[in-house]
């Protein structure tokens, strides 16, 4: 089930979730996120709870969408999760959909690549010195 934030309770979730995906140091990053970009969520059917998201923008200059964050935490994976909020994002984008992944972050590439999306540049060190960083975009048919 897909949806905005709609509550106090959204956010709570998001963030525990958030500290799971990525760290506790992390947390600081959500809240330029929130104010910075449009979030989506993915709540578990049974439960309602917050189990993926999504943030994104319009890039002004590119006219793509760009998907600057996502994850799903780690004892919902696997379900589709994933794969729902981008192919979501690719249906609301006029034009077409791009974002950055870590070189070695093999199953995110993987699910990216079976939606459709293509590696258009390898950006060297984009994360950290010797972490390269691949765009990869997807296009409107
Ligand atoms: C990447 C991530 C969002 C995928 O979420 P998910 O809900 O597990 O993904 P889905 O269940 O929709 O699976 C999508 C595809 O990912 C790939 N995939 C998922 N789990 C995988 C695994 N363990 N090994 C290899 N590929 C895998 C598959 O291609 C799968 O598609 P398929 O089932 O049609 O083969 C999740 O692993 C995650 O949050 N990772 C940490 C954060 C992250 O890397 N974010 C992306 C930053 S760019």
């Amino acid at each position: 089930m897909l949806s905005a934030i709609e509550s106090q309770e959204d956010v709570s979730d998001l963030l525990l979730i958030f500290v799971d995906i990525w760290s506790a140091e992390a947390i600081y990053d959500i809240f330029s996120l929130l104010q910075n970009a449009t979030c989506l969520l993915v709540k578990n059917d049974v439960t309602k709870k917050v189990s993926g998201y999504a943030f994104y923008k319009q890039d002004l200059r590119s006219g793509f969408t760009e998907i600057v964050d996502m994850g799903v935490v780690s004892y919902f994976r696997g379900r589709g999760y994933g794969k729902e909020l981008v192919r979501e994002i690719c249906d609301r984008s006029d034009t077409g959909v791009r974002l950055y992944v870590q070189e070695d972050n093999v199953i995110a590439r993987r699910m990216y690549e079976v939606l459709g999306f293509a590696v258009t540049v390898t950006v060297p060190n984009y994360y950290i010195v010797g972490l390269d960083g691949l765009r990869m975009e997807w296009r409107r048919p």
